[in-house]
């Protein structure tokens, strides 16, 4: 049995979990900044950075409290080293460096995507590899194919924007505020998802990529026509974006054996009609699906936690270096437009 503390701080949470080999969550904190970034309708990196660094310590000192534990009775420490927003991700990797140091416990830096890779498989003890997973999030979405801890296959990515940015920068548009994610599912229950015709970008499209820039533009020109209620503006988009997802993973799950699961994780996994859409979805292809329930979907440290203890024997170096981008599969072939999406 082994216990791993994981520290979080990629991006506008900081949070703390200490998390067992029998997938129990011992403890775990997460303070959110929702309302520093709240007036900027956006993150700022600098100001999470320092948020991060006013909060991470007292919260892993809660974090063990809660637990009734010594940072003596951890097997290793595990902290999201990349990516994500450099200053914050340079907070919680020193701040896992001093910690690790100190108590004379591994160092183990995980990928934050991978994270959320395999935070299915903390939910969920059945889930066997290779699993076809849909990673969607503020600032990735991408298919996957998981083939076992350290090994995966980028299938897609987007070319533009992520799934979440999109449903964050609708939200804006129809002056919904910040996070926008879930304030455009909450909308998008009043409306219409039908109203109001919207492109699907890339459906259809040989290759199983994304793309969200167009689809957001032009919720932007309908919202400009003040023909539209928001609702319905709201529930077109979702729906038109779902209707890209499907139709994605469809052809990737066309381009691959069958694997043991779809899967689906990162922020955007917490939206209700998405998680539906791909439910039946596995249904149609013979396939179990696996949603890690919402806590795990959105960032949080049991994933980092997690992570860790899939990866438990590892020792990093202390001069391990923060990265900005890290991609899981660094094989997999560049997409035109897709700039620097990881
Ligand atoms: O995984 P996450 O917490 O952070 C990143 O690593 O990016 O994902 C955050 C993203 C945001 O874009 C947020 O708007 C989106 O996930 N999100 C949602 C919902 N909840 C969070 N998008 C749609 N529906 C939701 N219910
Ligand atoms: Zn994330």
């Amino acid at each position: 049995m082994g216990i791993v503390l994981g520290i979080e701080s990629s991006c506008d949470e900081t949070a703390a979990a200490l998390v067992d080999s029998n997938r129990r969550i011992i403890a775990q904190r997460i303070a959110s900044q929702d309302e520093f970034h709240r007036p900027y309708g956006g993150v700022v990196p600098e100001i999470a950075a320092r948020a991060h660094a006013d909060r991470l310590a007292p919260l892993i000192a809660a974090t063990l409290d809660d637990a009734g534990m010594k940072l003596a009775q951890v097997d290793a420490v595990a902290a999201t080293a990349g990516p994500g927003l450099i200053g914050g991700v340079m907070v919680g990797l020193v701040t896992a460096k001093a910690l690790a140091m100190a108590s004379d416990k591994p160092l183990i830096a995980i990928n934050h995507l991978e994270g959320h890779a395999l935070s299915p498989r903390l939910a969920d003890a059945s889930l066997q590899f290779p699993y076809l997973l849909l990673l969607v999030s503020g600032g990735h979405c991408q298919l996957l194919l998981v083939k076992a801890v350290g090994q995966y296959r980028r299938l897609a990515t987007t070319i533009d924007d992520a799934l979440g940015e999109a449903f964050d920068k609708t939200a804006k548009i129809l002056g919904l505020g910040y996070p926008g994610g879930p304030a455009v599912e909450r909308l998008a229950r009043l409306g219409d998802p039908r109203r109001v015709k919207l492109p699907r970008p890339l459906l259809g499209t040989a290759e199983p990529h994304f793309s969200f820039a167009g689809l957001k533009s032009a919720v932007l020109r309908a919202k400009e026509t003040a023909l539209h209620a928001d609702a319905d503006l709201a529930a077109s988009f979702q729906q038109a974006a779902l209707d890209c997802v499907l139709d994605r993973t469809a052809k990737a799950l066309g381009s691959i054996d069958k694997p043991a699961a779809l899967v689906v994780a990162g922020g955007v996994a917490a939206n209700q009609t998405i998680r539906a859409g791909l439910q039946s979805l596995a249904a149609q292809h013979g396939l179990p699906f696996v949603a890690p329930p919402l806590s795990l979907c959105t960032d949080n440290a049991a994933m980092i936690a997690w992570a860790g203890i899939e990866r438990l024997g590892q020792n990093d170096p202390l001069d391990f270096l923060a990265r900005p981008r890290w991609p899981l599969d660094p094989d997999a072939a560049p997409v035109r437009g897709a700039g620097i999406k990881a």
